[in-house]
């Protein structure tokens, strides 16, 4: 039980309950007993009235146009950019500290983007927009094992592909994928559903995600290169990506390449990364154990297999990632976020 009378607690607000990351943050709460002394749980006028349970309480879910900020001390937004970019400022005037979920504020100059593993350190001032952001689901976990090897040998450049799963585009993303592999399998000549995917995604990889930009690349490939910049204070990091759709419901999984400054000695990286917080290393020979979405492990670890050196190179190396990007890329690294300023930030000494 959670909810608790101590003044010191904070009231928590989570905009976009009802959606696969909203769920996970109230999963998320109830697990590690973050204390609260109250709980709003906000989303659209779709699911106002709608009950939902937190800690064994039920909770109706409030609409957003409604919903007074100035009753929340910390503000999860979970529910996409466009509601961020009107609401976040909305909230964070009323001096609640927002947690944002979004691509909204993620580049702005006065917003801390913070993965706790990496650069908790910025978070010792209350940010002058009151915002802290949260990173990319495909960004958290790539940072997570490259700032080590960044502080080890420097880095000279890094390329990633991603396998990202269905759960990135929300509740409907998932069930699009179940709806189509359903259709596809009973006729593969059915027309499938292509509103959250285009190609549509069962039985077929999609090397698309979010919009195109004039680059060539995609935002979602971009993010990945700003973002990583940002958090690692590496304003030069030369990193490129190939953003994939794959028909995984959950977990996204990359296959990234790093070129090192220096020659790198496997046994001292694999040793590197198995120490890392919340990191597992899969250093087995037998395919059979490698990390897959379906198998992983620990679903609130960043899992790294296939770790080799290049034979040919041998300051190049490859490594295979796969994390839950609900938790670990989205939900999890929010409630970190809060923990964190909980415990040693700004808001050790009172919740405001
Ligand atoms: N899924 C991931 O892996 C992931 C990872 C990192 C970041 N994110 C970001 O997190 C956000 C939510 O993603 P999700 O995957 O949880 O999506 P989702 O399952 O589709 O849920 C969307 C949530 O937003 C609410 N919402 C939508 N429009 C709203 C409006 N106009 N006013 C108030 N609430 C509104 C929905 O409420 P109703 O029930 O009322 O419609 C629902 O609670 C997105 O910005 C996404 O980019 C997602």
């Amino acid at each position: 039980m959670t909810l608790v009378t101590d003044p010191a607690a904070p009231r928590i607000a989570i905009v976009g309950a009802t959606g696969v990351v909203g769920n996970t943050l109230i999963e998320l709460i109830e697990e590690r007993g973050l204390h609260y002394r109250e709980m709003h749980l906000v989303a659209s006028a779709r699911s106002a009235g709608r009950e939902l349970m937190v800690d064994g309480r039920p909770y109706a879910v409030q609409d957003l146009e409604d919903f007074d900020f100035g009753r929340a001390d910390i503000a999860f937004f979970s529910a996409g950019t466009p509601v961020s970019t009107e609401w976040v400022p909305v909230a964070a005037a009323k001096g609640t500290l927002v947690i944002d979920n979004t691509n909204a504020f993620r580049m702005d100059p006065d917003t801390p983007l913070v993965v706790p593993q990496v650069n908790a350190h910025v978070l010792e001032r209350r940010p002058l927009s009151g915002i802290v952001a949260n990173p990319n689901c495909s960004t958290i976990p790539l940072v997570r094992v490259l700032q080590p090897v960044e502080h080890r040998w420097g880095i000279r450049q890094v390329v990633a592909s991603t396998y990202q799963a269905a759960s990135g585009q929300g509740h409907h993303g998932i069930e699009e994928l179940l709806e189509g592999t359903e259709l596809a399998l009973r006729d593969p000549d059915a027309e499938l559903p292509a509103e959250r995917f285009k190609p549509p995604l069962a039985f077929n990889v999609v090397p698309s995600i979010d919009r195109l930009l004039d680059t060539g690349f995609t935002l979602e490939e971009q993010k990945m290169l700003q973002e990583s910049r940002k958090i690692l204070d590496r304003p030069h990091l030369d990193l490129t990506a190939t953003c994939v759709r794959v028909p995984v419901v959950n977990s996204h999984s990359e296959a990234v390449w790093v070129e090192a400054g220096a020659p790198v000695d496997r046994k001292e990286l694999v040793g590197l990364l198995a120490a890392l917080p919340e990191v597992t290393v899969h250093d087995a020979e037998n395919p059979a154990a490698f990390p897959t979405p379906l198998r992983a492990g620990h679903p609130d670890h960043v899992h790294v297999g296939r770790i080799r050196v290049s034979p040919d190179n041998p300051r190049g190396f490859w490594l295979w990632l796969v994390s839950d990007n609900l938790r670990v890329g989205a939900a999890l690294n929010a409630i970190q976020v809060a923990e964190h300023v909980l415990r040693h930030g700004f808001m050790a000494g009172g919740t405001r």
